[in-house]
């Protein structure tokens, strides 16, 4: 990675927004399973990758684990749960940011988030 091409914004409010997604793959895989995190570079734009191989998401919750409170079925009754507003302001954060963030998952398969944000040479 060219050290000279940087990510401009609040680095508190990114860190946050990696930390809930990192978290959410480590909190939503069981033990022995596997969280692999990727930063690659494009012409415009850092692309950061958190993959996982944990519970996954069923396609049927997809669209609403944005929003702000939603929590999954699978887990609402846990006992290490969240708030459900992780994930909202991680899109909010990434938003602000003119980036874009993108989930593709299935059940009992596993999770991979994608934080795209626009870089700059300096
Ligand atoms: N890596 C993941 N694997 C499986 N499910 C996930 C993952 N990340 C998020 N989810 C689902 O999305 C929901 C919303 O996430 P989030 O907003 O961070 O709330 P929570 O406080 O429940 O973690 C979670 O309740 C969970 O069902
Ligand atoms: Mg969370």
């Amino acid at each position: 990675i060219d050290e000279n091409t940087i990510v401009k914004g609040d680095k508190y409010l990114l860190s946050r927004a990696l930390e809930n997604i990192i978290g959410n793959a480590i909190r939503y895989t069981p033990n022995k399973g596997n969280v692999f995190i990727s930063v690659d570079r494009a012409v415009n734009n850092y692309s950061i990758k958190v993959r996982d191989n944990g519970i996954g998401i069923p396609s049927h919750e997809i669209n609403a684990i944005f929003s702000p409170l939603y929590r999954g079925e699978k887990s609402r009754n846990r006992k290490t749960g969240g708030s459900g507003l992780g994930l909202s302001i991680a899109k909010q954060i990434v938003e602000k940011h003119k980036g874009d963030i993108q989930v593709w998952s299935s059940k009992n398969q596993g999770t991979v988030f994608e934080i795209t944000l626009p870089c700059v040479n300096e």
